[in-house]
This record gives structure tokens, C-alpha cells and sequence, in this order.
């Protein structure tokens, strides 16, 4: 071969090659060219994204207004940050159930951090092994039958002494409900989790009740969280670095008085009966579970202050909604009373009391749940991996908000009355919403649901039938029913504006 022969073939054989490689790329390139499609949603403006259109109301009203617009599954922009919303009651089972597995983790925002220890918590946990251990602690310790009948029990000591200094006030005199309820939850958690009476006031900064209230909003999420550049010094001049450094390190102290007081007691000398939650969370410290997992102190930490934010408000709005639908609609009260003094008849002692067959009174608590979930986006959730839902694609770390709020009053599903406080719409549905049904979530779904979403309702239930039961209400001198302030304030969970107050009469038996 001479060397003008053995010079073509090496050069035909780079240019075939060259050329395939080329023909290759751009075949693969085409075929790639399957751009992502996204969900619909607003324009976006630069750096701030869709922030200015969820400004200045209440986000998820803001958000359902965009659905409306957008569709039941759309995405908007934080600063640069993406949320899916979901809108609907058929794409939140895709969400919950469906597709759970793909969304059952949590999105890292940097202001939940440090109130997280580092999101060691429950809820704000991404999915992961850590989580499914303090779940299902939690579950198996704090909800089990030994600490209902605590619960219970405390319940039962507050209402009487409530039910005993109503009776004793002057006729007329009118109750503030949203501190009363403040501090029945308040105790009966308190005493189930943490043993003795941690209502007090901590002994510095602020009160009891400033803490809590800070701890929710902080939980709630900075906006510079979505700002990766400019978010430090957002959250800087608008001082939410300071009030975050404040929050926390007042909440740590109260949670360590809370464990360096349970260190002091030797638990040996405690019986099984008379341990508390923290107590035995500190027994099961000391070792690894059977399953090879051991709790630190930052998990215990995490885990108090999850039962601390997490169980005390939800609870009390729930019960301040439910009264004052009640007396919003007079026709409700009469029916609930009928209800709770028929199905007992004349007894002497408030925990007599068993709600178990007051039918009515459950369907109260659901339809208060309904217009009023505490959460009403819930808590965002966040995908674990690349999917699609209704066609459009969801990528991995998408965080996730299902509007819960709107999809409750959506009068597509819920009729033509779905504004409207009517208990009896439940006569006839059939399965538990958040498991089987999702037209409504105020415990949200899935493996991410509230784990407390079967024992939280019986405690509702409890308190209303016991004040139904032995007095009978009536508005401050002067107010009409439909003038009841139904205003919603607040930011991760909803309450009302204006604090309930209410006149208890003690109901007089005819003999
Ligand atoms: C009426 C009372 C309550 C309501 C309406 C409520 C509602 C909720 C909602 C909406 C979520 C988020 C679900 C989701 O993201 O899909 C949640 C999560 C959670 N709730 Fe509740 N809750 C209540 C009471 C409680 C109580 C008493 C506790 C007990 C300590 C509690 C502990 C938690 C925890 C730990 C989570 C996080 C679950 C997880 O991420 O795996 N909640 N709750
Ligand atoms: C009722 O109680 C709430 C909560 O403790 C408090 O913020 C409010 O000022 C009280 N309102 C009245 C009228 O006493
Ligand atoms: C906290 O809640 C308020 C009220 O819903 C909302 O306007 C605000 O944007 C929330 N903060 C974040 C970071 O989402």
C-alpha cells in the first residue's frame, strides 16, 4: 500500500466516523427536543416571579383565584423558586394517593432549619428513614390507647372546673372562648406529653402564648427563602433573622427546662403508668429500637417542638370555629342540643358524658373542619423523583402545595351550598377523607397525613358536647347571629380575627 492510499482510507475512516457521531448527536438532539411541559400558570416578572399576585391577601385565596384562571394543577414562581399548586379534588388523590410514594418528602427551606434542629423533626422531615422511626415513635407513644385515656382524663378534670366557675359566675356574664379553649388544649397536651403543668409562664422572655403564636409564624417560612442570592440580606434588613434567632432560642430554653426537669427524676423510680411522653422518649434514648435506630438529644428537641407547634393550635381554632358556627346557626344549636341531652339523659358528672353515639355532633366537627382546616395549605409537600401528573411534567425537589382550603368549598363537588354551614351534608358519604376521599383534607394524605388525625377529632367532639350539654348560649348583649365576626387571620394556621366571646347560661332540667 503506498502511503497516498493508507492517507484515504485513515480519512474516509475519521470523516464516516465523524459524520455518524454528528448524524448521531443531532438524531438524539431531536428526539430529546421533548421539552419539559410544564404546568400552565401567570406570567412571571423578573427576579420576584408571581410574587407581586399573592401579595396583600391571604395566599391560598390568592391562589385559588389563579386556579381559576390557571387550572387545577398550575405553577407560579416565589422569586425563582417553583410551586405546583394543586386545585382539585381528583388531582389532590393523584397527589395523596396516587402518587404518594413520589410525593411524600419535604422541601429543606432554610427558615424551617434551625426551629427543626435541622429538620430532624416529624413534619418538616424530607421522606427518609430518620422520619418513618420518629413517625412512627410518635404514633405508637403518643396516640396509643394509654395516652387517649390520659387525655381523656384531663379533659375531663379541666372541663369540670370550667363548668364549675361558669356556673358560679353572674348571670350575663360573658366568656372569652378563645382563652378558655387556649388553655384546656394547652393543658391536656402539656400534661400528656410533658407531665406536669407547663402552662406556666417560661420562667424568661416572652409568655406562654406569645411563644406559640411566634413559633407558627416562624414555621410559616421567610421570603427570602426563595431569593438564593439576595434572600440573606432580605431576610436581614426586614429583621427576620433577628426575630428567628429570638423565636428559637426562647423555645429551646423552654423545651430544655421541660427535659433537664424530666433528667433530674430517675425514671427507674416512675411506674410504667405515671411516665409521660418525654420520659419515656428518654428511656428509648438511652438504647437502640429493634429496629437498630437510636434517638439523640437534637431528635427529642425536634420532636417536642413538633408536639408543641403542631397539637396545641390546630386544635384550639378548631374548637373556637366549631362554636361559633354553632351559634352562628341557631338551627344547629337546638339540633346538637336535642342531640347531646337526649342521648344522655340527666346525669351529675361531666365525664359521664360519651360522645361515641352522638351522630349529629361528629358531622359539626367535620363540617367545621371543612370550612376551617387549620392548615389550609397544608404543610408543602415536595417529589422525590421525575413524574408526570395530568401530562405535565413534576421534576425531582418540586415543592407542592395543594390548596386545601378552596378544594374544601369548591361548590363543584360540594353543591351549590358549599359556603354554607350544613352538618347535614355528611348523613350519607361513606369512607374518611384524606385515605378514601379527598373533597375535603384538613388532615391533608397519604403517608404525610397528621398522625393525629383519628384521636384529634374525639377531643373536639368532647369539649363542645360538654358545653352544649350543660349551658345554653347566647351572644353578647346586642349581637345578632349573622353578626358573629367570621373574619380568618393568620398565616400557617388560620384563626379567626376577632377572639370568641359568649354568654353560658347553666341549662335548667325540667323536672
Ligand atoms: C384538629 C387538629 C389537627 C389538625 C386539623 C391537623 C392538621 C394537620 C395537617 C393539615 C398536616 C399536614 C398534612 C400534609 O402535609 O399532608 C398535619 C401534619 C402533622 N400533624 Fe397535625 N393536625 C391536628 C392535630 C395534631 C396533633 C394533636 C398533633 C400531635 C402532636 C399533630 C401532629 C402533626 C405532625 C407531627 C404532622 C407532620 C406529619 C408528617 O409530616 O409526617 N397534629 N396536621
Ligand atoms: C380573649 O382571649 C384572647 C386569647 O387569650 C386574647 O387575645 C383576647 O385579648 C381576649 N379578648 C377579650 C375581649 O378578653
Ligand atoms: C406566610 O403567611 C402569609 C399569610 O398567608 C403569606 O402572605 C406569606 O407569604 C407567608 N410566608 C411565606 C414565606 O410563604
Amino acid at each position: 500500500m503506498d502511503i497516498f492510499t493508507e492517507w484515504l482510507r485513515t480519512t474516509i475512516t475519521v470523516l464516516v466516523a465523524v459524520f455518524s457521531i454528528s448524524l448521531y448527536i443531532s438524531l438524539n438532539i431531536r428526539s430529546n427536543k421533548s421539552v419539559p411541559k410544564l404546568p400552565p400558570g401567570p406570567p412571571k416578572l423578573p427576579i420576584i416571579g408571581n410574587l407581586h399576585q399573592i401579595l396583600g391577601r391571604p395566599r391560598h385565596e390568592a391562589l385559588w383565584q389563579l386556579s381559576k384562571e390557571y387550572g387545577p394543577i398550575m405553577q407560579i414562581h416565589i422569586g425563582s423558586k417553583q410551586f405546583i399548586i394543586i386545585s382539585s379534588a381528583a388531582l389532590a388523590k393523584q397527589i395523596l394517593k396516587t402518587q404518594d410514594h413520589v410525593f411524600c418528602s419535604r422541601e429543606l427551606f432554610q427558615a424551617t432549619k434551625r426551629l427543626t434542629y435541622n429538620f430532624v423533626d416529624i413534619a418538616f422531615s424530607p421522606h427518609n428513614g430518620h422520619w418513618r422511626e420518629m413517625r412512627k415513635l410518635l404514633v405508637s407513644e403518643f396516640m396509643g390507647p394509654k395516652r387517649a385515656k390520659l387525655s381523656n382524663h384531663v379533659l375531663v378534670t379541666e372541663m369540670e372546673s370550667i363548668i364549675r366557675s361558669m356556673s358560679s359566675n353572674p348571670p350575663n356574664t360573658e366568656v372569652n372562648l378563645s382563652s378558655m379553649f387556649l388553655e384546656i388544649v394547652k393543658q391536656m397536651v402539656c400534661k400528656v406529653a410533658f407531665g406536669s403543668d407547663y402552662r406556666r409562664q417560661p420562667v424568661n422572655g416572652p409568655s406562654w402564648d406569645v411563644m406559640l403564636g411566634e413559633t407558627i409564624e416562624l414555621l410559616n417560612g421567610s421570603v427570602g427563602d426563595s431569593f438564593p442570592f439576595l434572600g440573606f440580606f432580605i431576610d436581614q434588613f426586614s429583621g427576620w433573622n433577628r426575630r428567628l434567632n429570638d423565636g428559637f432560642k426562647n423555645l429551646d430554653a423552654y423545651i430544655d427546662t421541660i427535659i433537664d426537669d424530666h433528667l433530674k427524676t430517675n425514671t427507674e423510680e416512675i411506674s410504667e403508668e405515671d411516665k409521660d411522653f418525654v420520659h419515656t422518649l428518654l428511656d428509648i434514648s438511652s438504647k437502640e429500637t429493634d429496629s437498630g435506630y437510636r434517638l439523640n438529644h437534637a431528635n427529642l428537641k425536634a420532636l417536642v417542638m413538633d408536639i408543641f407547634s403542631g397539637g396545641i393550635d390546630t386544635t384550639v381554632v378548631t374548637l373556637i370555629w366549631a362554636m361559633s358556627e354553632i351559634n352562628r346557626n341557631p338551627r344547629v344549636m337546638q339540633k346538637l342540643q336535642t342531640e347531646t341531652r337526649n342521648c344522655m339523659g340527666k346525669i351529675e358528672k361531666v365525664g359521664e358524658l360519651d360522645t361515641t353515639k352522638m351522630t349529629y355532633l361528629k358531622m359539626v366537627v367535620k363540617e367545621t373542619l371543612r370550612l376551617h382546616a387549620p392548615a389550609p395549605l397544608l404543610i408543602p409537600h415536595a417529589s422525590l423523583s421525575h413524574t408526570q401528573i395530568e401530562g405535565y411534567d413534576v421534576f425531582p425537589s418540586t415543592a407542592v402545595l395543594i390548596n386545601a382550603w378552596g378544594i374544601a368549598r369548591d361548590p363543584g363537588t360540594w353543591g351549590e351550598n358549599a359556603a354554607e354551614f350544613y352538618p347535614e351534608r355528611f348523613e350519607n358519604v361513606e369512607g374518611d377523607f384524606g385515605r378514601d376521599r379527598f373533597e375535603m383534607l384538613p388532615f391533608g394524605g397519604g403517608r404525610r397525613s397528621c398522625p393525629a388525625m383519628n384521636t384529634a377529632p374525639a377531643n373536639v367532639e368532647f369539649v363542645i358536647a360538654s358545653l352544649i350539654y350543660w349551658f345554653d348560649w347566647k351572644l353578647p348583649k346586642g349581637m345578632k347571629s349573622e353578626e358573629l365576626n367570621m373574619e380568618e387571620g393568620g398565616t400557617l394556621v388560620l384563626k379567626n380575627k376577632v377572639p370568641l366571646c359568649l354568654v353560658p347560661a347553666k341549662h335548667k332540667w325540667e323536672d
